[in-house]
């Protein structure tokens, strides 16, 4: 079970005291974070709730009506901002037919290019650290949509799942292959074991998807991220594998990303045409979330992106 990530400011804190103390301890009524960054660590624990807990925290937790309340009003402030950037539907797009240009013409700064060529090994471990927060969950929060969907999507979004959950075997279960690299390349492959070292870009990623996932309401933009995601990752996945071979990382981190170069491949299409397109053309109205939540994915990874290579001093 995942241990609690340190406070970032005073409304995580009174919530990390809360949960230490439930009920006894008041959950903050309103979310008065200090920073961004507490507002979005405090969401990401609110949200970890939901999925494995953490060891010495009561599970009842996740019920809790003002812990879940605080949840609602993060969750709704992150999603306004995300709406606030987002340009909107683009005008006079076809989802099935131009999905895959759109996401190519909005590509962001290259984590994958980077490292291809380019990253030393310290920034790579940086990479795969800040990275874990999300794979060694990686493809829950998809998930939780699962049993709203009618048949055509659910059938092929459950067949995508197999994939990322290793066709039933657990040794090819995604996030184990990923916790497999990081022990090889001396890393600690705990779940949520590098929460305190994630910025506020990655927080909001991981937010963001559990925020999809967890609302009913939010299913497209789960959606419409999950397409987005597979779309950007097969060439990414293999320009990580080449850096990581040119500077000789084990071969299980490497064999992570190689599985995901031919695997996302068949993802991005299945993702698309199998899951978004036929949700939209069930539901019109949940058209423009697809494309929101597609955008979403896109604008949250230039940030981090961003924020990573800035760190480096590498211009993005
Ligand atoms: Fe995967
Ligand atoms: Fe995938």
């Amino acid at each position: 079970m995942t241990s609690l990530p340190k406070p970032r400011g005073r409304l995580s804190e009174q919530v990390l005291a809360a949960l230490a103390d439930l009920p006894s301890t008041p959950v903050p009524a309103q979310p008065s974070a200090e920073s961004e960054e507490d507002a979005a660590l405090t969401l990401w624990i609110l949200h970890e709730l939901s999925y494995r807990g953490f060891a010495d925290i009561d599970d009842r937790a996740e019920r809790d009506p003002e812990l879940f309340r605080l949840r609602c009003l993060l969750e709704d402030d992150l999603e306004r901002r995300l709406r606030d950037r987002w340009p909107g539907r683009p005008e006079g797009a076809e989802l099935g037919a131009d999905f895959f240009d759109w996401v190519a013409d909005h590509d962001g700064p290259s984590l994958a290019r980077y490292v291809r060529a380019d990253a030393t090994e310290t920034q790579v471990m940086d990479l795969l650290r800040v990275r874990s927060i999300y794979h060694l969950k990686e493809a829950d929060p998809t998930s939780w949509v699962i049993p709203r969907l009618e048949a055509v999507p659910k059938a092929a979004l459950v067949a995508l799942q197999y994939d990322e959950y290793g066709v039933g075997d657990p040794a090819r279960l995604h996030h184990e292959l990923w916790a497999r690299g990081m022990e090889a390349s001396g890393l600690r492959p705990e779940y949520g074991a590098y929460v305190d070292e994630a910025p506020l870009e990655v927080l909001e990623q991981n937010n963001a998807l559990s925020m999809f996932g967890l609302q009913r309401r939010l299913r497209a933009a789960a959606l419409g991220h999950l397409a987005a995601f597979e779309a950007t990752s097969s060439l990414p996945s293999r320009q990580l594998a080449q850096g990581l071979e040119r500077l000789g990382f084990p071969a299980e981190m490497i064999g992570y990303y190689a599985e995901h170069v031919e695997a996302d491949a068949v993802h991005e299409q299945l993702a698309l045409r199998e899951v978004c397109v036929p949700l939209a053309e069930a539901e019109p109205v949940l058209e423009p979330d697809v494309w929101f939540g597609a955008w979403s994915c896109l604008d949250l990874e230039a940030r981090t992106a961003r924020r990573l290579l800035d760190a480096w001093g590498v211009a993005a």
